[in-house]
């Protein structure tokens, strides 16, 4: 096991009913700023509700005009409300969208800065001094932002989608999570929240060995237990056990603990990332034909772990070395393709063929992240990876 340091201050409330605690957990007297979707059914739906009941001796400023993957134009507006109407407090009421929406404007807010994207994305935020304080009630299991610093915005009219990893202050105050508010999820988001936090834990852990036990069966546990729950919600979308599990899960799988193994490969996400900006595919979703294409043609370099993984998430253990590989494997895009989340980027209709390698290239490049990712995969294979996900 590598040397490491490892801190997360997120207090996490988890279960039915928690959203009446928030009158607990945000001061009284404070202007909170609420921001949320702009689809009805948050802005009037039955968690607005709850949240609303909670704080009802508040003052109230909303901004309901999130929408999936964050647009950095529009945050802009949610800055000037926040300094105008001088709120105390943001609270997010949504999924990773909401909360990093939420994270980037809190930061803003209490920076003197002219909003400008290079100062939070190339001058890494060396000249932030605070944020508000904010918190979020998180309605979608997939992203990890409930418990972790990192916020991803975009900028569509640059096709830029950029992440950041900010310092201590971004991370939430205080996460509320009810399980039972995953479930008017629409299938294809319960899909998308599936693939993405089990990608996140095989990221960091499915990559080369380090003697890191405890993190290694840590992760096993939560592939495991994805894996299991997601067969029971997939059939049954309102079992309590199986979305708290996939809830807890996906909080579980992004808050900086797995990133103590150190080796990982966050490769397949820098690559969905530039996807998802160019063609609007979902954040989940992007990730699929490339973590399938990742694993077979870096199947060498990471065997020792899909190996471990193939014993201990998939019970696999009779073979030798190369046929485990393979049904590992082979377990891994069954089950990818079981949640109905599509395995080839050929998918979709909007990706031309003849140019979307150059494209990603071009993006992947802009931002300096080649080669990708902590294995240095070189611009040769992130092609052939890109290729082989078609
Ligand atoms: O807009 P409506 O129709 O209301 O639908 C929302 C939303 O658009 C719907 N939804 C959310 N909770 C619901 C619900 N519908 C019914 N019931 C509920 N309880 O789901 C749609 C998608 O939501 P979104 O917030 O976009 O999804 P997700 O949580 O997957 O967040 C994706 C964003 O997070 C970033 C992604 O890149 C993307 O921008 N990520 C953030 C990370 C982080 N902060 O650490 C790491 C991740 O890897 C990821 O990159
Ligand atoms: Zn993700």
């Amino acid at each position: 096991m590598k040397n490491f340091e490892f801190q997360n201050p997120v207090k996490i409330i988890f279960g039915k009913g928690e959203i009446s605690k928030l009158n607990t957990v945000i001061k009284q007297q404070q202007k909170v700023m609420i921001i949320s979707y702009k689809d009805e059914k948050f802005t009037t739906g039955k968690i607005m509700q709850q949240v609303k009941s909670a704080l009802k001796s508040y003052e109230i400023v909303e901004f309901f005009r999130v929408e999936a993957n964050p647009e950095y134009e529009l945050l802009l507006e949610a800055i000037k409300l926040a300094k105008e109407e001088h709120v105390d407090f943001i609270l997010a009421v949504g999924g990773g969208s909401v909360l990093d929406a939420t994270k980037f404007t809190s930061i803003c807010s209490a920076n003197n800065w002219d909003n400008n994207w290079d100062e939070v994305f190339v001058n890494d935020m060396k000249n932030s001094v605070g944020a508000l304080p904010f918190g979020c009630v998180m309605t979608l299991p997939a992203t990890g932002s409930e418990m972790n610093n990192g916020f991803v915005i975009s900028w569509r009219a640059k096709g830029y989608k950029n992440d950041y990893f900010g310092p201590f202050y971004t991370y939430p105050q205080f996460s509320i999570i009810d399980p039972e508010t995953t479930y008017t999820l629409p299938a294809k988001q319960t899909a998308n929240a599936i693939v993405d936090s089990f990608i996140h834990v095989v990221e960091q852990y499915v990559a080369t060995y380090t003697g890191s036990d405890v993190q290694d069966y840590i992760s096993t546990a939560l592939l495991r237990s994805i894996y299991e729950n997601a067969q029971i919600v997939l059939k049954d979308p309102t079992n309590y056990k199986g979305r708290a599990n996939l809830c807890f899960s996906a909080t579980m799988a992004l808050n900086g603990l797995l990133r103590t193994r150190h080796t990982a490969d966050l490769s397949v996400h820098f690559m969905g990332h530039q996807l998802t900006a160019l063609y609007g595919i979902d954040h989940g979703a992007s990730l699929v034909p490339i973590q399938i294409a990742n694993f077979r043609l870096m199947k060498d370099v990471k065997k020792d772990m899909i190996l471990h993984m193939g014993r201990h998430v998939f019970d696999i253990i009779d073979g030798t070395e190369d046929q485990r590989v393979e049904q590992t494997l082979t377990m891994v895009e069954d089950f990818f393709a079981q949640t109905g989340v599509p395995t080839k980027l050929s998918h979709y209709e909007n990706i031309d063929k003849s140019n979307y390698i150059d494209k990603v290239m071009e993006l992947l490049h802009q931002h300096n992240l080649v080669p990708v990712g902590e294995l240095s995969i070189s611009e040769e294979k992130a092609r052939e990876i890109l290729a082989l996900a078609y």
